[in-house]
């Protein structure tokens, strides 16, 4: 409904000068990796909202072409490209969102942590500009291994004095998307209605789709619990394999990132009623970072919403104690990176 409404005003039937005036509020995104295979996409799609007003695509290469193509889109936003490290720090210069897709994708037979040695550094340098040039910006990061990668960006803002837990996210906003998908569709719902809050992680068995707060409610077997849970963990690993080693999930991911992009666009506009699920510091549990449902705002996050973690099926409370470990080790992971890097 969002994207449809989107659409509507952006590409109306009768494109009258009025309706592309600039609104009062409008913003400014950057993304990090802008010529990969998420990128790309992704910037087609933040090209598309009414609420931006200027597009940075930074990348280390290639980010020329995709720039001046997308430029032509006849939407309000403005596309500026910077190449390479020397141009980095302008491309953040008054940013009130930075995405993070920069990095390597998995090829078949690789799980997200085999992409930390190189996507950690990635992250840290990028973060490190972003900390340098965009302290107050809202940081979405989708390099994986998240799980580590978020924790290692906490580290990075901190030491430079910068860190804003509020401001701070790993986008799992794909995993929330996948299983919107695959319950309407086991279920035979309207997509549009369904929403599945998805906690924890974004990897493997750390990625937990809470099925019984599914909205509307819905009933499911056992069996369908463990179907569509299981599916939801390995729905990355699907593409991955069908993609047969050109990459992993870019069009979804495009799709999910950009939604929550506008949802935070939205709660800097002054919108009181935006949730999305998001991996951030947490203190739902006894794990320093979580991902689950949060109210977005102005200032970031404005609230976690506990109350998903309450009255969980045996199933569920299973599952969220068998994830802690995997979860908590991927965390420690990407602060010891972090902090043995002086
Ligand atoms: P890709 O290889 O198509 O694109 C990555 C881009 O990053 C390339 O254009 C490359 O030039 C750029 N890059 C590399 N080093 C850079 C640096 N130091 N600074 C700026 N840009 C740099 O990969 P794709 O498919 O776009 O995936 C990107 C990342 O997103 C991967 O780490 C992947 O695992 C992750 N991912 C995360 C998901 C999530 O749900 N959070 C879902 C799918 C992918």
């Amino acid at each position: 409904a969002l994207w449809q409404s989107v659409i509507s005003r952006v590409v109306p039937t009768q494109v009258s000068v009025k309706s592309l005036q600039p609104q009062a509020s409008m913003f400014k995104v950057a993304i990090l990796g802008a010529a990969g295979g998420i990128g790309q996409s992704l910037a087609l799609l933040i090209k598309m909202s009414p609420l931006v007003s200027a597009l940075h695509l930074y990348d280390i290469a290639n980010v020329k072409g995709v720039a001046a193509d997308l430029s032509h889109c006849n939407t309000p936003s403005q596309v500026l490209d910077f190449t390479g490290p020397a141009e980095l720090a302008n491309s953040l210069k008054g940013v009130d969102v930075v995405v993070i897709p920069a990095g390597v994708p998995r090829k078949p037979g690789m799980t997200r942590d085999d992409l930390f040695n190189i996507n950690a550094n990635i992250v840290k340098t990028l973060v490190e500009a972003v900390a340098d040039n965009a302290p107050d910006a809202f940081i979405h990061i989708i390099s994986n291994p998240v799980n580590s990668t978020v924790p290692i960006a906490a580290e990075v803002l901190k030491k430079k004095g910068v860190y804003n837990p509020t401001k701070l996210f790993g986008v799992t906003t794909l995993d929330v998307v996948r299983a919107n998908t695959f319950v309407a569709q086991k279920k035979n719902l309207r997509l549009i209605d369904v929403d599945v809050p998805v906690v924890g992680g974004h990897s493997g068995i750390t990625i937990l789709p809470l099925l019984s707060k599914t909205r509307p409610s819905v009933t499911f077997t056992d069996e369908e619990v463990e179907e569509l849970t299981v599916r939801i963990q390995n729905a990355g690993t699907e593409v991955v394999e069908a993609k047969a080693g050109a990459g992993s999930a870019t069009l979804s991911m495009a799709y999910a990132a950009a939604r929550f992009v506008e949802s935070s666009l939205r709660a800097l506009d002054g919108d009181g009623d935006v949730y999305e699920c998001a991996y951030i510091q947490s203190e739902l549990t006894e794990l320093p970072f979580f991902a689950s449902r949060v109210k977005l705002g102005r200032k970031g996050v404005e609230a976690v919403i506990s109350a998903d973690l309450q009255g969980l099926t045996e199933y569920e409370v299973k599952a969220l104690e068998a994830l802690k470990p995997e979860l908590k080790a991927s965390i420690e992971k990407g602060v010891g990176f972090a902090q043995k890097q002086e």
